[in-house]
């Protein structure tokens, strides 16, 4: 969980013309409802310690879940725990990309920060500029489950690692798209890849509309090799949320 202390930890790596106050616990709040195995960050600092936090807290969550499944007070507290996904091994990775080179940014800080917090333990860092690095990520990470990216040449980024991200369910968050016109050019790049992707690529953009600049926040979901599992709910149709079939 995200506690006063924590915020008072991290508050140090905070620049404010980063814009992601609000971006980075809402990556702490995306992680942990998606439970990724395989995080990577392009552009350090405030959000890091708070993707790393995401990932040591679902591990944690995960160990108590598997303790409590099949028990009758998991039973109440995890009414709807499916057991199946539990069989899998959680050991989550986040890999930090990150040229190093801005003395605006709290990169350089931030793995400090999260040594203090013991947060360094499924984190790597590679340092150097995300163009021509992701043979280095594809190495170390595999397929990526969830990207964000937090740095200039998003288009070359987008261009280089689209097929590095998992196809089958794979996230990608992109800061501050939109509101002007190059960003609003890659947000139509993004929209043409939907035909490559057999029309299965899922887009939302969120707009923080208070502010000037670094005021949105894309989201992409993979869905190409995407296969939903068959009914995932209790007491068969009597369970049915959405009055489909209340219609006559
Ligand atoms: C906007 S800051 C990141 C802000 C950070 N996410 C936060 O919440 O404080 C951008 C970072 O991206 C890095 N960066 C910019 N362009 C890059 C590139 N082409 N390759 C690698 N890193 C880059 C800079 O060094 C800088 O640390």
């Amino acid at each position: 969980m995200l506690h006063s202390d924590f915020a008072s930890s991290v508050k140090s790596l905070h620049v404010p013309e980063m814009g992601t106050e609000s971006v980075a616990p809402l990556l702490y709040w995306l992680l942990r409802t998606t439970r990724p195995q395989c995080v990577l960050e392009v552009g350090m600092g405030y959000t890091t310690p708070f993707l790393a936090k995401a990932l040591i807290d679902n591990k944690e969550a995960i160990r108590q879940e598997r303790e409590l499944l099949g028990t009758p007070e998991g039973s109440e507290c995890q009414p709807l725990a499916y057991g199946d996904y539990y069989n899998e091994p959680y050991e989550p990775k986040l890999i930090c990309l990150d040229r190093m080179t801005d003395p605006a940014s709290s990169a350089t800080r931030a793995l400090g920060v999260m040594e203090d917090l013991d947060l360094t333990s499924c984190c790597e860092v590679i340092e150097g500029d995300l163009r021509g690095s992701s043979g280095r990520v594809r190495e170390t990470a595999g397929s990526i489950d969830f990207a964000w990216i937090d740095t200039w040449n998003t288009l070359a980024f987008i261009r280089e690692y689209w097929d590095l991200i998992d196809s089958a369910g794979g996230m990608l968050a992109i800061h501050y798209l939109m509101t002007y016109p190059e960003g609003r050019a890659v947000l139509r790049y993004l929209e043409s890849l939907r035909s490559r992707e057999g029309g299965r690529l899922e887009i939302t953009n969120l707009r923080e509309p208070h502010r000037v600049a670094q005021n949105s926040v894309t989201l992409l979901r993979r869905t190409r090799n995407y296969e939903d599992p068959d009914d995932l709910r209790p007491n068969g149709d009597r369970n049915d949320p959405t009055g489909a079939l209340d219609v006559q």
